[in-house]
């Protein structure tokens, strides 16, 4: 029979650890939920008496305040968590290998691993072990050896995947109306019985005909599928928008054109500045080196494409950024507006804003930058990423952050929109107009901003998946 969860372990307190949890606290008041990390300082903002929580999320502190105390826990104290704990999520990081075998495409499933060696180590009863990082497929095999290998006696361990779909931005409304819950199992008794208590989690508020149980395989497969074929369709409106702009067609009423067709659906076709967040190149890059090691290297180059695509879109932004500014920028001061990899949250991994921001830089422009969510350590700690040969005295020389969109428009020869924040649609573009250098720029990189309300003010306006 399913055992019952009383006990729930997250093993990571990020950003799919930390809202994924909280939610299941706050849906399953009959469930103890305790997220451990071992970042001291990350599980100190958890806790903090003012709810600055370690990450920006619409929502999150609504349910943290509701729960924190009551039946929701964060803690550095992993061995006593792995204890208590019925089921344990293992939600740790598994970022593209820097080195070593596969560097720049696998995986790097280190964090899994060493968290899986910890349960086996320090467990004393059965436990449900569930694999919420996405990982490569058949990972859960080489967990379930780990675990039986160091067991002690009479611990028994059932390995579920339960990958994660939320999006960033708009984790806690993903959470609360998932579209789909998947969960995979091995086909075994007991495979199927650890099977029904995670579902029973989730059936306290997610409608049973959404939780879909497969095989772990499908399941471990699913994510990275999904993730892949969302990017591609990314890649797919970028490509378009550059005929588009060669054309004099316009990627807005093309995608809306396509997008009206049922079998391809309205959603997820907005042209951009190119793809970012942690997870889409990282995915498809774990999925190429995948179908690499299973000798399918046209499978593999299908979806290396699609990476490809999204690096030449950035590329292509910020040569037609230099182009337009009369084929030099060195020199002039550009405003960028945005720097996270999309808007309402504060996360900035692979933002599209960096590339740009660090091109910009190589051409010898000032950049001035404003964000309404990235903390400027943040903003500094990634353009030295960007740049290791830069000297950060140079860097700091060329690069300002500004407390306001306007602040970071004033003297600007061009202001270029790298996120699609609702508050630059709502900018007074007439008064940014006034404090610029002229002719002024806008380079729209998230088709956010009127355009022709912009060009009646004065401005010079270039729109990704437009013609100039
Ligand atoms: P993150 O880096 O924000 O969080 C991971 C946390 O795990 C870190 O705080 C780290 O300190 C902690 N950690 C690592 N090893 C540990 C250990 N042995 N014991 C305790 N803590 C440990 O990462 P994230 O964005 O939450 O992503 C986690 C996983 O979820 C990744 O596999 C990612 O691909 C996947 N995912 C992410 C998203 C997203 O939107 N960010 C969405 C779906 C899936
Ligand atoms: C994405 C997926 O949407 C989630 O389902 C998945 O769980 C998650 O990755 C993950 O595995 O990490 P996320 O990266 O948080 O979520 O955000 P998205 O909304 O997917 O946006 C990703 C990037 O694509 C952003 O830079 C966004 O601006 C860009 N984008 C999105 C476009 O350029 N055009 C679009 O039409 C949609």
């Amino acid at each position: 029979a399913p055992l019952k969860v009383n006990k729930i372990l997250c093993i990571g307190a990020g950003y799919v650890g930390g809202p994924t949890c909280a939610v299941i606290a706050l849906k399953c008041p009959h469930i103890t939920v305790t997220i451990v990390d071992l970042n001291q300082a990350r599980i100190d903002a958890w806790n903090s008496a003012d709810f600055a929580l370690p990450i920006y999320e619409p929502g999150l502190e609504d349910v943290v305040r509701q729960c924190r105390g009551r039946n929701l826990f964060f803690s550095t104290d992993v061995d006593k968590g792995i204890r208590e704990a019925d089921l344990i999520f293992v939600s740790v990081n598994t970022p593209t290998k820097k080195s070593g075998v596969g560097a720049g495409f696998a995986a790097d499933l280190n964090y899994v691993e060493l968290a899986t060696r910890q349960i086996a180590a320090v467990a004393t009863s059965s436990k449900i072990v569930v694999e919420k990082s996405t990982v490569p497929c058949r990972t859960a095999e080489s967990m379930r050896t780990i675990l039986e290998a160091n067991s002690k006696p009479n611990c028994r361990f059932d390995i579920l995947s339960n990958p994660e779909f939320l999006a960033e931005g708009t984790a806690i409304s993903d959470l609360f109306s998932p579209d789909r819950v998947l969960i995979g199992s091995l086909q075994t008794p007991e495979g199927k019985a650890a099977c029904a208590s995670l579902a029973g989690v989730y059936a306290n508020w997610v409608p049973e005909n959404r939780i879909l149980t497969v095989g772990l395989w499908s399941s471990e497969l699913s994510k990275l599928a999904a993730n892949a074929m969302l990017a591609q369709r990314i890649s797919s409106v970028n490509a378009l928008s550059a005929i588009c702009e060669a054309t004099g067609a316009n990627i807005d009423e093309v995608a809306h054109a396509v997008g009206y067709d049922s079998r391809v659906g309205p959603k997820f076709l907005k042209a951009s500045v190119g793809f970012g967040g942690s997870c889409f190149q990282k995915d498809i890059l774990n999925l190429v080196y995948l179908s690499e090691s299973l000798h399918l290297p046209e499978v593999a180059a299908y979806w290396r494409q699609v990476v490809e695509m999204n690096e030449y879109q950035k590329r292509r932004f910020s040569k037609r950024v230099v182009d337009t500014l009369f084929n030099t920028i060195t020199g002039k001061r550009i405003a960028v507006l945005g720097f996270a990899f999309k808007a309402d949250t504060g996360d900035t991994r692979e933002s599209a804003a960096i590339t740009l921001i660090r091109d910009f830089q190589s051409e010898r422009a000032f950049v001035n930058i404003y964000d309404p969510q990235v903390s400027e350590t943040q903003i500094w700690s990634d353009l030295a990423e960007a740049s290791p040969t830069v000297p950060a005295e140079t860097i700091k020389k060329q690069v300002k952050i500004c407390g306001s969109a306007l602040e970071a428009c004033r003297d600007a020869e061009a202001v270029v929109i790298a996120t699609e924040w609702k508050e630059f649609k709502e900018i007074d573009w007439k008064e940014v107009y006034q404090h610029m250098k002229k002719p002024a720029f806008v380079f729209d990189g998230r088709l956010l901003v009127d355009a022709a309300a912009l060009t009646a003010i004065g401005f010079k306006v270039t729109t990704i998946g437009r013609p100039s």
